[in-house]
C-alpha cells in the first residue's frame, strides 16, 4: 500500500499530550458517544503523572480528526464490545476515550471518511508490523508490568500486543485476551508446558487457583524465563513457599541452588511434582554415599522391603530434605 505509507510514515509527530488537552475538552463536551458510556470511574493502574515528553504514536498520520460519533455511523460493530472496555472509559484521564477516542490508535480519520472508507487512508493494524502495533500500545502501557517489554523473549520473537489481546473482540473476563483464559492463551504456542498440567501432580493451575501468569510475566521480566518475581528461579518459588527460603543451619546444596533440580514446576506424574521417584531422584547425585550405591532393584523392593526403597524411600529418614535447623540435622534426618 504505497499511498498509505506516504501518509503515515513521513513523521509529522503530533505531540499527543498537547492535542489530548484541547481535543479532550472538545470531544468530551460535544460527543457523549456510545463508546463513552462507561462503567463507574476506576483508578487507573497506569499510575503517576503523564510522562514529561509528550508521547508520539509510532505511525502518525497528518490530517483532521472527525470524532467517535462519525466513525460509529459506519463502524457500529467495532464500537460495541470496545464500548465496554477500559479504553472507552472517558472518566479515566489516561484512556483513549479521554484523548482522541478511536483516532488515538487509528490516527486522524477525516481523509478516510471523505474517501468513503478508503482503507489506505486509515491506520489498519493488520497491515502493520508487530513492532508498529506494539509501539502504538506502549505509548501508554510502558510502566510496571510492562516496563520490560522491549527486548523480552516475546517481543524478540515478533509477538505483538494483539497476538494475545484484542481491542475490539476480547473473549476473556480479565485483560481483554483473545482466548477465554490465560492458560488457553499460552497453550496455543506452549503445548508442552500446558500439557503437563494434566499430570497427577501439579500446582493448582487447572483448578483455576493459579495461572501461567502467576509465575511468568508474558510482558517481560528481569528474571530468567520471563519469571515474574526476583532474579533467580528459587526466588520465584520461595515468594510463595516462604518456609523453603532458608538459609538453614544445614543447607542441602541443590535446594539452595535450584528447586527445579528436583521439581518440575509445570507438573509431573510423580508425587510432589518430583522429576523422578526416590530413590532414583537422590541417586542421580548420590552414587557414592555410605549407603549402598546400587540402584535398588525389584528384588530388594519385594524381598527386603527396605525402608530405603518403600514409601517415601530416602525421605523416610532424610525428612528435612529442604534443609534443617536442628543442631544435629546435618544429614537432614531431623
Ligand atoms: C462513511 C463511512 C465510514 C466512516 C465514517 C468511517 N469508516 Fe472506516 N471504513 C469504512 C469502509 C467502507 C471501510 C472498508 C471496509 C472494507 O473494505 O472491508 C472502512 C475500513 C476501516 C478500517 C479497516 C478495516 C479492515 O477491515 O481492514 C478501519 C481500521 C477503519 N475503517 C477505522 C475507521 C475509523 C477509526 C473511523 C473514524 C475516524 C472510520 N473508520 C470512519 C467506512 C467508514
Ligand atoms: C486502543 C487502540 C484502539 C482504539 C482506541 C480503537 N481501535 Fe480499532 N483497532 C485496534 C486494533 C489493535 C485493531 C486490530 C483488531 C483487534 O485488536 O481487535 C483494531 C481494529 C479495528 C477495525 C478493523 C476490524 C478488525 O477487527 O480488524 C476497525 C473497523 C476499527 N478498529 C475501528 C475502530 C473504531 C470505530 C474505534 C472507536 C470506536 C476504534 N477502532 C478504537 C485498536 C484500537
Ligand atoms: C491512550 C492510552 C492507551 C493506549 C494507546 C492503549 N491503551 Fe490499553 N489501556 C489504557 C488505559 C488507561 C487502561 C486502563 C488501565 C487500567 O487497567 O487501569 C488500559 C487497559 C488495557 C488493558 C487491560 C484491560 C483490563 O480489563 O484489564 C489491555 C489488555 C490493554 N489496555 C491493551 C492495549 C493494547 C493491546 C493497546 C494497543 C493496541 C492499547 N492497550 C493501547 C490506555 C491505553
Ligand atoms: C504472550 C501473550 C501476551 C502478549 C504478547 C501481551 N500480553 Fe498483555 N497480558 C497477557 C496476559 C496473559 C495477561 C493477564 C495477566 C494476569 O494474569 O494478570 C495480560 C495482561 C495485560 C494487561 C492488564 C494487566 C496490567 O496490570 O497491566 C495489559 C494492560 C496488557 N496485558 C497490555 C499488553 C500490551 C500493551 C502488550 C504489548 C506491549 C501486551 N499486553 C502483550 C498476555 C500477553
Ligand atoms: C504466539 C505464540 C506464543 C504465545 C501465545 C505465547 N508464547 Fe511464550 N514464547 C513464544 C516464543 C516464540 C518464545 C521464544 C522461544 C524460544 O526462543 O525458544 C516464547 C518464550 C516463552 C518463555 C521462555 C522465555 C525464555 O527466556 O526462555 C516463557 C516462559 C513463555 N514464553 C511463557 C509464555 C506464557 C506464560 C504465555 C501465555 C501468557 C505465552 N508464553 C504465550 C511464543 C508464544
Ligand atoms: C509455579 C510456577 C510456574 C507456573 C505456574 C508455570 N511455570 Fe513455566 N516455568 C517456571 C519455571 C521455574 C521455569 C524455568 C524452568 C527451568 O528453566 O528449568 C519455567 C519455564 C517455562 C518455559 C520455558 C521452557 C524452556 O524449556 O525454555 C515456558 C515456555 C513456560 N514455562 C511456559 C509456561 C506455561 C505455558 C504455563 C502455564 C500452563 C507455565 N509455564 C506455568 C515456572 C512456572
Ligand atoms: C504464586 C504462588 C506459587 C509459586 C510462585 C510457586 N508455587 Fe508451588 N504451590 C503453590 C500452591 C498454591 C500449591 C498448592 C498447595 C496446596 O495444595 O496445599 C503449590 C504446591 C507445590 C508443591 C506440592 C505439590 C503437591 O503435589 O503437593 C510443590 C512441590 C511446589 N509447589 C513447588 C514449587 C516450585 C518448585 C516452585 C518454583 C518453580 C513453586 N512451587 C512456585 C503456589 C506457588
Ligand atoms: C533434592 C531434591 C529437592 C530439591 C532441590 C527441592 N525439593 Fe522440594 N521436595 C523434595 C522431596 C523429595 C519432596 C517430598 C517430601 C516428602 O515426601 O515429604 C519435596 C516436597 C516439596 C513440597 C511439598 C511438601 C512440603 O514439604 O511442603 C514443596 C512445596 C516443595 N518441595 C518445594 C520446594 C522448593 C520451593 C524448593 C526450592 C527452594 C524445593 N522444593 C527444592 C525434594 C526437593
Ligand atoms: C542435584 C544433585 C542432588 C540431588 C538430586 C540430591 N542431592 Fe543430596 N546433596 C547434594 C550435594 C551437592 C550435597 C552436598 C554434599 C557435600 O557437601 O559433600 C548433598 C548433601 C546431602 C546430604 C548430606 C550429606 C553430608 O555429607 O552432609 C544428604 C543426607 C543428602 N544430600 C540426601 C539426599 C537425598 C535423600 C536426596 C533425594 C531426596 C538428595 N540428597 C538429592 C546433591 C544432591
Ligand atoms: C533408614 C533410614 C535411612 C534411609 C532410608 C536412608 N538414609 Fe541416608 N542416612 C541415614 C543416616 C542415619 C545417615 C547418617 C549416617 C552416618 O552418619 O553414618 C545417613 C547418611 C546419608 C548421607 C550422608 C553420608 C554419606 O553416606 O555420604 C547421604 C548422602 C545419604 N544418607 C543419602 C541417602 C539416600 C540417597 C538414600 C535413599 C537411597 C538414603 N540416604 C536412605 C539414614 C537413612
Amino acid at each position: 500500500m504505497p499511498s498509505s505509507r506516504a501518509n503515515y510514515s513521513i513523521g509529522v509527530f503530533i505531540p499527543l499530550l498537547a492535542v489530548a488537552l484541547w481535543v479532550g475538552s472538545a470531544t468530551t463536551a460535544t460527543s457523549a458517544s456510545d463508546t463513552q458510556r462507561a462503567a463507574s470511574p476506576a483508578p487507573s493502574k497506569i499510575e503517576g503523572p503523564p510522562p514529561a515528553a509528550a508521547p508520539t504514536l509510532a505511525v502518525t498520520q497528518t490530517g483532521e480528526r472527525v470524532g467517535d460519533d462519525t466513525c460509529l455511523t459506519c463502524h457500529e460493530k467495532e464500537g460495541q464490545a470496545y464500548g465496554k472496555t477500559a479504553h472507552a472509559r472517558v472518566q479515566d484521564p489516561r484512556s483513549p476515550a479521554a484523548a482522541q477516542g478511536c483516532e488515538t490508535c487509528h490516527g486522524p480519520g477525516k481523509a478516510h471518511v471523505d474517501a468513503d472508507g478508503d482503507k489506505t487512508k486509515i491506520k489498519v493494524f493488520t497491515a502493520l508490523s508487530p513492532q508498529q502495533v506494539s509501539d502504538t500500545c506502549v505509548t501508554c502501557h510502558n510502566r510496571q508490568e510492562h516496563a520490560n517489554w522491549e527486548g523480552s523473549a516475546h517481543n524478540g520473537r515478533n509477538l505483538s500486543c494483539v497476538t494475545c489481546h484484542s481491542v475490539h473482540a476480547p473473549r476473556s473476563e480479565k485483560a481483554q485476551l483473545k482466548k477465554v483464559s490465560v492458560t488457553e492463551t499460552c497453550e496455543t504456542c506452549h503445548r508442552t508446558e500446558a500439557n503437563k498440567l494434566h499430570r497427577s501432580a501439579h500446582m493448582p493451575v487447572r483448578e483455576g487457583k493459579m495461572e501461567c501468569s502467576s509465575c511468568h510475566n508474558p510482558h517481560g521480566s528481569n528474571n530468567v524465563r520471563l519469571l515474574r518475581v526476583g532474579n533467580t528461579i528459587n526466588e520465584t518459588c520461595v515468594s510463595c513457599h516462604t518456609e523453603k527460603r532458608g538459609p538453614f543451619l544445614w543447607d542441602h546444596a541443590p535446594v539452595r541452588d535450584n528447586c527445579t533440580s528436583c521439581h518440575d514446576p509445570h507438573g509431573s506424574n510423580n508425587e510432589r511434582l518430583l522429576v523422578a521417584k526416590a530413590p532414583m531422584l537422590c541417586q542421580r547425585c548420590h552414587v557414592a554415599s555410605r549407603h549402598p550405591a546400587t540402584i535398588y532393584d525389584a528384588n530388594q523392593v519385594l524381598v527386603s522391603k527396605s525402608s530405603r526403597v518403600v514409601g517415601r524411600s530416602c525421605v523416610n529418614c532424610h525428612a528435612q530434605i529442604h534443609g534443617s535447623n536442628h543442631p544435629s540435622g546435618v544429614v537432614f534426618t531431623r
